[in-house]
């Protein structure tokens, strides 16, 4: 199979970093014992974050992370989270499980990890039992400078700086537990709630709550009532098995249960072309939860939403990125729900241990897209083939998915321009659909020397085994 690349160079689209962020919310070990193991913690930390945690992130070069939910984020009260950690209540996290919330992370433990992570921070305001004025104490203490009580109190707290804050989103799944609003209600106290918002330090990108998977109505309804008013839309979309009732098993599954959950996460194509049709132009999309989904790992807490991650979960990922990029033009960010020990984790910890997942290493490979620039992208290839081509610093950058379980593909893309010696090629695959690592097993499962390409002046002739998926880069000479 070969499939030309053409450069249409006067449209300057660029693949956004912020398509690669993440999502840690307030649920099972997202935050305590996944990255918060607090400053007396035997495990090695900085300042109560755990140091084997943040250096394999750091590798990931996260742009941007969302907190802290999701439904959590519609029951959080920032107030419970700051001060000295003796004195802050325990309250209880009613959305994950009725858990106790010792509130020991909170908004300046978060700051701190966007610090050692060096990411942009994506806080999610809580319009479900929050009120208008809880969110403008929360702003002026996270970023305002003058001397007024809440930016004291954070210097007080130990935090003469403020703190900037890049993406502000307004509620979470407005339309469900977010407080089971309808759409005309949701877009007027969306409206209200966005009047108040005070920038102290550098834009606010305000985000509303759009719609999950296929509910165009409240896309056109937001659209029609909200759309001066909102930057970004929000979009979720979980990847499934079969249904909400039958999530499936994340590691034993049938080749059938394979191509059914892949047919999930390829829907993210066809959802996001026909919201952008009811999307104003001047409103960005932002997919901030997506990912798959399974029934919960046996013996564990089934509100934690543990699963394991197998090369399946690095096909999705992979996949899903390769649609993105193919909408670079239009979405501005997208979060992968969620970081640590929650759904498709990057990370999973047992005590001090800790296992970088398949879909860690798609992360991995794909960053090098960061802020490049759009040649083509996800265009299927026989059904089974998905991309993204792109170009950054004179050279390109090519990541190609096999989705077929079965079957090896051969592929050759021809470039624009002639390629000169590769400076990076990776891969990761299996010949287990289901291989994953675990604390016994970490490296089952990790990113390899990829050798099965040739280089002929413009054209690079890749073979695919069943389930791979690998990432190049070349001059253009
Ligand atoms: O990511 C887990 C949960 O899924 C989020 O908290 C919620 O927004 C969604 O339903």
């Amino acid at each position: 199979m070969k499939v030309k690349i053409e450069d249409h160079a006067e449209q300057e689209i660029r693949i956004s970093k912020y398509l690669q962020g993440q999502f840690a919310e307030h649920l099972g070990h997202g935050i305590y014992d996944g990255i918060w193991v607090g400053k007396d913690s035997p495990i090695e930390n900085v300042n109560g974050l755990r140091s084997d945690v943040v250096n394999a992130l750091k590798q990931l070069h996260i742009p941007v992370l969302r907190w802290p939910g999701g439904s959590y984020a519609d029951e959080y009260h920032w107030q419970n989270g700051i001060g000295p950690v003796e004195k802050r209540p325990k309250t209880i996290n009613h959305s994950w499980g009725a858990v106790v919330e010792d509130n020991s992370f909170g908004t300046d433990e978060f700051f701190e990890l966007c610090r050692q992570l060096g990411c942009e921070a994506y806080i999610n305001i809580n319009m479900g039992s929050g009120t208008v004025e809880e969110m403008v104490n929360w702003i002026e203490y996270m970023t305002a400078d003058g001397d007024s009580y809440f930016a004291n109190l954070r210097r007080q707290n130990g935090h003469p700086e403020p703190y900037k804050v890049k993406f502000l989103g307004l509620g979470n799944e407005a339309w469900m537990g977010g407080g089971y609003m309808r759409s005309g209600y949701y877009a007027d106290v969306y409206r209200r709630f966005q009047t108040y918002v005070s920038e102290y330090n550098g834009p606010l990108y305000k985000i509303a709550s759009g719609p999950g998977d296929d509910n165009f109505a409240w896309t056109k309804s937001l659209s029609e009532l909200a759309e001066p008013f909102m930057d970004g839309m929000a979009l979720h979309h979980y990847a499934l098995t079969n249904n909400w009732e039958h999530k499936g098993d994340a590691v034993n599954f049938t080749t059938e249960d394979w191509v059914s959950l892949l047919n999930s996460a390829r829907q993210m194509d066809s959802l996001i072309s026909r919201h952008l049709e009811l999307i104003p132009k001047t409103t960005d999309l932002i997919v901030d939860e997506w990912g798959t989904w399974f029934e919960p790992l046996a013996g564990t807490n089934p509100a934690f939403l543990i699963q394991q991650n197998t090369m399946r979960d690095a096909v999705v990922a992979a996949t899903t990125l390769n649609i993105f990029n193919k909408y670079a033009d239009r979405i501005k960010m997208a979060n992968i729900a969620q970081m640590i020990n929650v759904l498709q984790s990057m990370i999973m910890t047992d005590g001090s241990q800790i296992v970088l997942t398949p879909t860690y290493y798609v992360f991995k490979m794909f960053q090098l897209h960061q802020d490049s620039r759009l040649l083509a992208a996800f265009h299927e290839v026989n059904n089974d083939l998905n991309y993204t081509v792109s170009e950054k610093d004179h050279e390109y950058i090519i990541s190609v998915c096999n989705v077929n379980p079965e079957k090896a593909h051969d592929l050759t893309l021809t470039l624009p321009q002639s390629l000169g010696q590769t400076t990076y090629a990776k891969c990761l695959s299996s010949s287990q659909m289901n291989a994953h690592n675990d604390v016994a097993h970490p490296d089952v499962v990790t990113d390899q020397d990829f050798t099965g390409f040739k280089v002929m002046d413009h054209d690079l002739k890749l073979n695919l085994e069943p389930m791979e998926i690998v990432t190049l880069k070349f001059p253009i000479k």
